[in-house]
């Protein structure tokens, strides 16, 4: 593989990520650090406490993917850093160490937008993994994760146009709250996918919001319906209404958590499909913590065949936020030319683009 060598540098959440990607698409090395046992005891995450760790993480994570990659400082052209969106404090440690790195070992830094780095993740190849087609433009991407939610077109890389995104809650968001509702834990994504597998009747019928014909999305009202949903549950089965006073028996779970996974994936796969007719996309490509869902992956696979069009889906590993998808945008924006200061700032609202 030929292009750039990128050393990059993922922190704006709760994992610390750092890789070495070469011509946006080969991983040389990617090391993440999870957060996710450190938030797992408060439910969710404490900004100060994920920027905490990112500080106490950052250069072992660095140590490793060095070790791992096995380049020389020489080889590497460039240092990419997220510089938002996301949480500030997380951002500001990636980005003051990213600095640091350029600074000292004299290499360009290349400011990464996170949410550019969920789709070029579709891009990837792990190391020693066969070449595979990469997606074709122009193309539809789907990004679903704990913070965000939108379908843009994507006509070439780095030119993207918002085409909706949620008015309200993310998707990943939307499964963490009702993951705690039903006493999964903490996330509760993976924990909800797990139980929903366990559920023979699949009878129980969550609201879906469509907002009309618009490719924006709405999940706050399934939240609510969800509550209403459990709590009738909770009724029936004799116990209290609130969380802690007793849990609900695991079909039971298994359906709720069912029902509700269902909606979400029905409107995101049903958005998607219609975005990509209309634009005349070549190709799907999803990204983002909940794209790690098999269920919500098999059914856009069935809505890209009934189009004719690839689906591109990362393995679950560079779906949820990690250091490879910002070398794999680092690349192209250090191709394109994108440079950054000494004196960039972090952006926790950055956007991806405008409509
Ligand atoms: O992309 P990500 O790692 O972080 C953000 O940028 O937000 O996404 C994390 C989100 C969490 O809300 C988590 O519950 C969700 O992705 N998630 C899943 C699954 N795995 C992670 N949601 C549904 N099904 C999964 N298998
Ligand atoms: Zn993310």
């Amino acid at each position: 593989m030929n292009g750039p060598l990128v050393l990059a540098i993922e922190s704006s959440c709760d994992e610390t990520g750092i890789a070495l990607v070469e011509g946006g698409r080969r991983i040389h090395a990617n090391v993440v650090a999870s957060q996710v046992a450190l938030h797992a005891a408060t439910g969710g995450i404490v900004p100060e406490v994920a920027a905490r760790a990112h500080l106490r993480w950052i250069v072992p994570v660095l140590e490793a993917a060095w070790e791992d990659a096995g380049v020389a400082w020489s080889e590497v052209d460039a240092v990419a850093v997220t510089h938002g969106p996301g949480l500030a404090g997380s951002l500001l440690v990636g980005l003051n160490f990213a600095k640091a790195v350029a600074y000292v070992r004299g290499k360009p830094l290349v400011p990464v937008n996170h949410l550019d780095g969920h789709v070029e993740a579709a891009w990837l190849l792990d190391p020693g993994e066969d070449d595979h087609p990469e997606p074709v433009f122009p193309l539809v991407a789907l990004v679903v994760s704990g913070g965000h939610t939108f379908l843009a077109e994507m006509r070439d890389h780095g030119d993207y146009r918002l085409l909706g995104e949620t008015v309200d809650d993310a998707a990943g968001e939307a499964f963490d709250k009702v993951g705690r509702m039903l006493g999964l834990g903490y996330p509760g994504g993976p924990a909800i996918m797990q139980a929903a597998s366990g559920a023979t009747h699949r009878s129980v019928a969550f609201p879906r919001a469509w907002l009309g014909d618009s490719y924006d999305f709405s999940f706050s009202g399934l939240k609510t319906a969800a509550r209403r949903i459990i709590d009738a549950a909770r009724a029936e089965a004799g116990l209290p209404g609130d969380e802690p006073g007793g849990l609900l028996p695991e079909a039971v779970v298994a359906e709720l958590a069912w029902g509700f996974q269902d909606a979400v994936i029905d409107v995101l796969a049903r958005k998607t499909a219609r975005a990509a007719r209309a634009i005349g996309a070549r190709s799907i490509v999803v990204g983002g913590g909940v794209a790690a869902n098999r269920v919500l992956a098999g059914r856009l696979a069935d809505e890209a065949a009934a189009l004719g069009l690839p689906l591109h889906v990362p393995r679950p590993g560079l779906c949820t936020d990690n250091g490879a998808m910002i070398g794999a945008a680092g690349c192209r924006r250090f191709v394109a030319g994108a440079r950054a200061g000494l004196d960039l700032d972090a952006r926790p609202n950055l956007p991806l683009a405008a409509r």
